[in-house]
């Protein structure tokens, strides 16, 4: 059968279902990914002669702010005017079909929560959240348009940064622990969608899902190393996939 009609019908007999997603899920709001093709870490070493990982590392956010805020600037240069595109607004309106849909993305470009989904876990934080370095400031910013080079704090003149996760830096723990309370009952379901799948954290709840029979998806036209371990690894780009598992579903209700 063809595979969009079975995921389709398991989403429609589904009362939990979570959707794990990366950078992928948002190339189709003409972001880029990380890796791959065209991605933002392919020019492996930077302009001061630093790997990108150390450039956007928690140590050079401490040591340069300069450097890291270079970078972090075009990262959310490409984000700016992103809108949520197909595979983000599907996720969102499952919700209205599936009793409860969870999303954990290690995407700090906001779309899911943009598109209308409720509960989103942002592994790595959201770069429109800025926070001192120093004192407890935190501010919500549209853009980073007129921010200063490196923005300071208003109350105590130190560096502000966003609130996202930078290299080398321990992921905030209430949202490790809130996937794994998630866990604590099955998901009928489990989607990775767009990612390299490069940390075990991200790779852990497809192994949980599998160990516990729960049926899991793979959303991706490339090969990634947990292709071979899902049960339905479909070859596709997100938005492309997510249409037409959503033709699907209406086509079945
Ligand atoms: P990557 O850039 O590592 O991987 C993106 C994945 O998306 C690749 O496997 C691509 O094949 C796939 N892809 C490309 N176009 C796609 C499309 N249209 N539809 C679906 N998939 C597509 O991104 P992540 O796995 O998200 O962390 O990277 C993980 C983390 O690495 C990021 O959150 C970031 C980075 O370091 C931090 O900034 C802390
Ligand atoms: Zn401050």
């Amino acid at each position: 059968m063809n595979p969009y009609v079975t995921i389709a019908r398991l989403l429609l007999q589904s009362e939990r279902v979570l959707f794990i997603t990366g950078a992928g899920v948002s190339a189709d709001s003409g972001l880029p990914t990380y890796r791959g093709l065209g991605g933002l870490y392919e020019e492996e070493i930077t302009d001061e002669g630093f790997p990108i990982e150390e450039a956007l590392s928690g140590e050079m956010m401490t040591q340069r702010p300069d450097i890291t805020w270079k970078y972090l600037l075009q990262i959310e240069r490409n984000c700016r005017g992103a809108a949520p595109n197909l595979a983000h607004q599907v996720i969102a309106e499952l919700e209205r079909v599936v009793p409860e849909v969870l999303v954990f993305t290690q995407n700090v470009d906001g779309l899911h929560v943009a598109a209308g989904s409720h509960r989103v876990i942002e592994v790595h934080g959201n770069l429109h959240y800025l926070q001192c370095t120093h004192c407890r400031f935190q501010t919500r910013v549209e853009s980073y348009v007129g921010l200063g080079d490196p923005p300071l704090c208003p109350k105590c003149f130190s560096p502000i940064r966003p609130s996202v996760v930078l290299f080398g830096e321990a992921l905030p723990h209430s949202a490790v622990s809130a996937l794994e309370d998630a866990f604590a009952t099955d998901f009928d379901l489990v989607f990775s969608i767009g990612t390299s799948s490069l940390f075990p954290y991200i790779v852990e709840p497809v192994l949980w899902a599998r160990a516990a029979g729960t049926p899991t998806v793979e959303i991706n036209p490339d090969d990634t190393r947990i292709s071979s371990i899902v049960d339905f690894p479909i070859r596709a780009g997100a938005a492309e996939a997510m249409g037409r598992i959503w033709h699907a579903l209406l086509a079945e209700q």
